[in-house]
């Protein structure tokens, strides 16, 4: 049984896979192995982690700042608790993590067509992409020249958890981020709606200790109900712990 390692700085400045992992999680591993917990064995959890990239010609797109993080801690829980992980990420590197599937796009796009066939061998959907809400209306198909000015019109991307939750069956469990600066929990309370959400994830993405590229999170689990529940600042593999704890609360409520 091997303890994979972190993601963050490493020596000599570098980025990347390779460091070692928080006491706390190394203990966290090693109680888990002691006590054989596979608590999370024969659910099939669909994770999303990282951000998409929308081209704007062949060498250039827009993105944002997700590191991947996030999503990356949700797999390694469900997976040292003995659940299935599908894991699709946007553009993040990630060619030294193992989980049971890996798929990497870049596009929004990509991410739906893929998400569309994984959602139906999934029991539980964990988004925590951070995904374009903008792509280009036109790819250039060659390197646009410098120059000129030029005014770049964009368009919406589809809504993902919107179009997955057209076909999502009744024994399913969606959790959606939000990733909101203003008016929190009215917002992300109007996203559980929109997206058809069993619970969403709400993350304060104007605090720089937290959130997007940081090894910390703080979050508020809102369910469809209305019920929150604040959970304090961690690391996002103790986030992680609790996002996924509830999911499956929820799962287990539904399917008995
Ligand atoms: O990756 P890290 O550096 O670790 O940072 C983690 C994080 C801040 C990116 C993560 O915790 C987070 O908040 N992810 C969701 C970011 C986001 O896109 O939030 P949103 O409020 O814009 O979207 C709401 C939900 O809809 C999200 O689950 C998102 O994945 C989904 N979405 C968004 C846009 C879109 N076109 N389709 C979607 O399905």
């Amino acid at each position: 049984n091997i303890i994979p390692p972190s993601k963050g700085e490493l020596a000599c400045s570098d980025e990347g896979v390779g460091r070692l992992k928080e006491p706390d999680e190394i203990f966290d591993y090693v109680n888990d192995y002691i006590q054989s917990s596979k608590e999370y064995k024969g659910i099939r959890f669909l994770v999303t982690a990282g951000p998409t990239r929308e081209y704007i010609d062949p060498v250039r797109y827009i993105t944002n700042r997700s590191s991947g993080k996030m999503g990356l801690s949700l797999a390694n829980v469900i997976k040292r608790k003995g659940g299935t992980v599908s894991l699709v990420t946007g553009s993040i590197d990630c060619k030294d993590i193992h989980y049971d599937r890996i798929f990497n796009v870049e596009t929004a796009d990509e991410m739906l067509n893929l998400l569309k066939k994984e959602v139906k061998e999934s029991d539980i959907l964990i988004m925590a992409a951070a995904v374009a809400d903008f792509k280009p209306k036109e790819i250039s198909e060659r390197k646009i020249k410098k120059g000129k000015s030029f005014l770049l019109e964009l368009v919406e991307n589809p809504d993902i958890l919107k179009e997955l939750s057209k076909e999502k069956d009744e024994s399913q469990v969606f959790v959606g981020f939000a990733a909101e600066s203003d008016d929190l929990i009215e917002n992300a309370k109007k996203k559980i709606g929109e997206k058809n959400l069993d619970m969403i994830v709400l993350n304060d993405i104007s605090r720089s200790d937290i959130g997007f590229d940081s090894n910390y999170n703080e979050v508020t689990l809102i369910y469809k109900n209305g019920r929150m529940k604040r959970v304090p600042k961690a690391t996002k593999e103790k986030i992680a712990e609790e996002i996924i704890s509830k999911a499956v609360e929820i799962y287990k409520s539904i399917n008995g």
